[in-house]
């Protein structure tokens, strides 16, 4: 299985970082193939833990090459300060590689994520202000800074006044900020600093398959994020379902051999949107507690909700889902009852049922869960390290999740840390 992708099969946060941490163990490459330092990646080793934003999960192996594919979207500050932490920590980033085709957050992007949040007042989406529909944006209209123009002053000037041109109005409150040869310096700095990590991360990719060598393709965000698939407007400016590896890392479909989804044992959304399942009473903040759900990026408060089987199923088909990895089913130790949602009604319409994922956003917004019932377990099982160990109502709600679902359960997370999962037999 040399080309497998991990993704997000929610909103998110669902523990990839974790996942792709501990296969990453037999892994030649790991790229990241979508997104920006709006992610939040967290990894919990020997009592240490890393967050990482755009330095791809397989960091911590010496002898795995890292690569920030070309569909990401690269903010250099961010990255120069990740690269620092690391090295301060004593981690050898040498193996760091980053696309030359990968695209640039520049500080009007940032001026304009905010600008449009605001805008937007209370209908705003919420985003992690890192700039990524901005950056996006430029990229689709062409006028996007590459990290391979940062080492060509007399390019990314260019670039940098093409890219200014039409956004004029929007960023006139911001105009005193504004200074070309500024930017551009401060650029070619960071293109300078960043030199060394340059390259052309297809054709290392395409060695490492080539050779039948392990890649990983490391999704960020998740499936009901996805511009296309997700709960637009209420999504991201990428595609983080597994088809976006293809795009994001420059391979073909054919190259792809297994595709693992990430999902909590119950959800999370963080933002404005759609979202089913979520609880507003004591059960939802219970489970944000235990879970300690408050975003890596932000900091912000996650919503909280029961898994939602309708949301998954549509993200195990959208994803081609050969695996599932189920994160935090510790969190769930305690409760008598644990819920499923199963189904949708609607708020507006009493007769409205329905067991697949709504295309139509009206519906959505209206959806409300309707929940199946299992029993619980009472024991702490974040010392568990093996299936048989886990208590019995916990092996038949990961039964029942694989039944569900149509996906074999193949990990279960019972803690933060990397000796924390459990493969199933
Ligand atoms: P990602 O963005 O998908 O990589 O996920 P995040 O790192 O943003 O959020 C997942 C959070 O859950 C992190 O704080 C992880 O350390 C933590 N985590 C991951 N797996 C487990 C698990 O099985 N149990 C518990 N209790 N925490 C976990
Ligand atoms: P990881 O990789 C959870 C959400 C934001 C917002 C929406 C759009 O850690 O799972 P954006 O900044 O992308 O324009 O915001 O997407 N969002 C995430 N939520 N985990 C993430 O990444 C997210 N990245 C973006 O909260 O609702
Ligand atoms: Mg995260």
């Amino acid at each position: 299985m040399p080309g497998t992708v991990i993704v997000g099969a929610q909103w998110g946060d669902e523990g990839k970082g974790k996942v792709i941490d501990l296969l990453a163990e037999r892994a030649e490459v790991v790229i990241r193939f979508q997104g920006g330092n709006n992610a939040g990646h967290t990894i919990v080793h020997q009592g240490e833990t890393w967050k990482f934003h755009l330095i791809p999960s397989g960091i911590l192996y010496p002898g795995c090459v890292c690569i920030i594919g070309n569909g990401v979207v690269v903010d250099p500050a961010v990255l120069c300060s990740e690269i620092d932490g690391l090295r301060a920590r004593g981690v050898d980033v040498s193996n760091l590689k980053i696309s030359a085709n990968a695209h640039v957050i520049m500080p009007y992007h940032l001026m304009l994520d905010t600008e449009g949040e605001q805008r937007l007042g209370k209908n705003l989406i919420g985003t992690t202000r890192r700039a990524l529909a901005p950056a996006s944006a430029d990229k689709a209209a062409r006028l996007g800074i590459r990290m391979q123009d940062l080492l060509d002053e007399r390019i990314l000037k260019k670039k940098i006044t093409a890219a200014l041109e039409p956004k004029q109005l929007s960023l006139r409150p911001f105009e005193k900020d504004i200074d070309l040869q500024a930017i551009t310096e401060q650029y070619l700095t960071y293109g300078h600093r960043l030199e060394q990590h340059i390259a052309d991360g297809q054709q290392i990719v395409w060695g490492a398959l080539d050779q039948d060598k392990h890649v990983l393709f490391e999704g960020a965000q998740g499936a009901l994020l996805d511009i296309d698939h997700g709960t637009y407007p209420f999504v991201t400016s990428s595609n983080p379902i597994a088809g976006g590896a293809t795009t994001g890392a420059g391979v073909g479909p054919r190259d792809i051999d297994e595709v693992w989804g990430v999902t909590k044992a119950y959800a999370t959304r963080v933002g404005s949107g759609p979202f089913p399942s979520e609880l507003h009473d004591d059960v939802g903040e219970e489970i944000r507690q235990k879970g300690g759900e408050f975003g890596t990026t932000t900091g912000r408060p996650r919503r909280t909700g029961w898994l939602d089987v309708v949301a998954l199923r549509y993200a195990a088909r959208l994803n081609s889902l050969s695996a599932l990895a189920v994160t935090k089913l510790d969190v769930l130790s305690g409760f008598d009852q644990i819920s499923v949602c199963t189904a949708y009604t609607s708020a507006r319409d009493q007769d409205f049922k329905t067991t697949t994922f709504p295309y139509h956003q009206s519906v959505l917004h209206h959806a409300v869960g309707e929940y199946e019932q299992l029993p619980g377990w009472s024991e702490d099982i974040s010392g568990v390290r093996s299936w048989d160990e886990l208590p019995q109502a916990a092996r038949d709600y990961l039964a029942y999740v694989e039944e569900a679902v149509g996906v074999p359960v193949v990990m279960a997370g019972v803690g933060p840390g990397r000796e924390q999962i459990i493969r199933a037999p």
